[in-house]
């Protein structure tokens, strides 16, 4: 892996070019602050984001560029106090200069061999749009949680009429006709077992949670899944066995893992070729996430992924993939990503989406147990 270059060193000249043309080369922008909160080096896409030239901006102080209580300045500060990575997403960056504020994610470190350097990265607003949809989804699925304890109410009860009435009439009937009366059974049967599915989205109530070692979510996930493979799909593991334990209801955490993990192999499926999946663990401490509707900054330093070499999800459908009744399969009904949007938000924690090269990656951040001294021995780590 590269040392990070000392850009603002002038002993470096020589071989900064190469090294500012490779920054530059990114599409987002990159700005380099010394511990005098000087700005030491921009590169290109920090130009057009700052609308101002690299030997202006490196004229300026960062108190010069944005206002006092901008995230990049708060940002700044919190990687000088604590080191780390500082990531927020979807806040608004601007400089007074020009006027215009636009929603980023933004990402500051400092320089390991001299840490009073703090490199600013700010990306462009791909992930500010789905934090923004996670917000979304929320509403989504508040909205199918009202629907879902109507249908509970409202369609269960006659439907278990209707039903009993089709068992009592059937004695009486002739063969032709039975097969009617089992034609409404396993069709009543078909509408109660989706109000069943629908019902736990009407569940607001918060789970009971326990110390989980997500290894062994996945472990069972993994056998789970591969207990009922008929297509050639590898299911591969790259978990980080520093990971701490999280607090959270197992069953619940499976049912996200079962349904990441199923859409992978039906998108494997659907390029007929074999392919593999891998879920993979990490543990990364100064992930924060800070969103526009809330000043609270969360710690989701636990990170989980699932990616497969599948089909791709479509683009016309990838920003509804979470919203509930959205599919692209035949005998799909939509309800797996919905759920697995909501359990994650249960859980506290965020999940997302990024195509790859081939294939797609989900990533979900959560929380971690905040003091694991403190768990009872009857909860230990399952
Ligand atoms: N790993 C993936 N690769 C490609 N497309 C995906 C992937 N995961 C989800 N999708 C897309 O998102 C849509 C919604 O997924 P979701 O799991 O919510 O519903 P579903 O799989 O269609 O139906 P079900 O309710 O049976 O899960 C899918 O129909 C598919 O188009
Ligand atoms: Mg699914």
């Amino acid at each position: 892996m590269m040392s990070p270059p000392s850009l603002a060193d002038d002993r470096d000249s020589a071989s900064l070019p190469s090294e500012a043309a490779i920054l530059d080369a990114l599409p987002d922008a990159v700005l380099v602050v010394d511990a005098d909160d000087r700005i030491r080096f921009v590169n290109s896409g920090a130009e057009d984001f700052f609308q101002a030239s690299s030997t202006t901006l490196v004229r300026y102080r960062l108190t010069d560029l944005v206002h006092s209580s901008s995230p990049l300045r708060e940002a700044v500060t919190q990687v000088r106090a604590a080191g780390g990575v500082v990531t927020k997403y979807a806040v608004n960056v601007g400089t007074p200069r020009t006027g215009g504020e636009r929603p980023v994610d933004l990402q500051a470190t400092s320089v390991s061999d001299n840490p009073s350097f703090v490199v600013v990265m700010l990306l462009a607003r791909s992930m500010a749009h789905k934090i923004d949809r996670q917000l979304t989804h929320r509403g989504a699925a508040r909205s199918v949680s009202g629907m879902a304890s109507m249908l509970a109410h409202e369609i269960k009860n006659p439907l278990a009429g209707i039903r009993g009435a089709a068992q009592l009439l059937e004695p009486a009937l002739g063969s032709d006709d039975r097969a009617l009366t089992r034609l409404i059974c396993s069709e009543t049967d078909r509408i109660r077992d989706l109000v069943d599915q629908m019902e736990v989205f009407s569940d607001e109530r918060p789970p009971e949670r326990k110390p989980v070692n997500i290894h062994v979510v996945l472990a069972h996930v993994k056998s789970l899944v591969e207990a009922g493979l008929s297509h050639p799909v590898t299911i591969r593991e790259e978990y980080d066995p520093s990971l701490p334990p999280l607090l959270g209801n197992r069953d619940q955490l499976i049912q996200i893992f079962v349904n990441l993990v199923k859409n992978a192999v039906e998108a494997i499926e659907a390029t007929g070729q074999a392919g593999e999946i891998t879920l993979s663990t990490a543990f990364r401490p100064g992930m924060k996430l800070s969103v526009s509707s809330s000043s609270d900054r969360i710690s989701l330093p636990l990170e989980v992924c699932v990616h497969d070499t599948g089909s791709g999800i479509p683009e016309d459908v990838r920003p509804h993939i979470f919203d509930p009744f959205v599919t692209t399969k035949s005998g799909g009904r939509g309800l797996g990503l919905a759920l697995v949007a909501k359990i994650v938000q249960d859980h506290g924690g965020v999940v997302e989406s990024f195509p790859r090269d081939r294939g797609t990656t989900f990533r979900i951040l959560l929380p971690v147990l905040r003091n694991p001294i403190e768990i009872p021995e009857t909860e230990a780590v399952s």
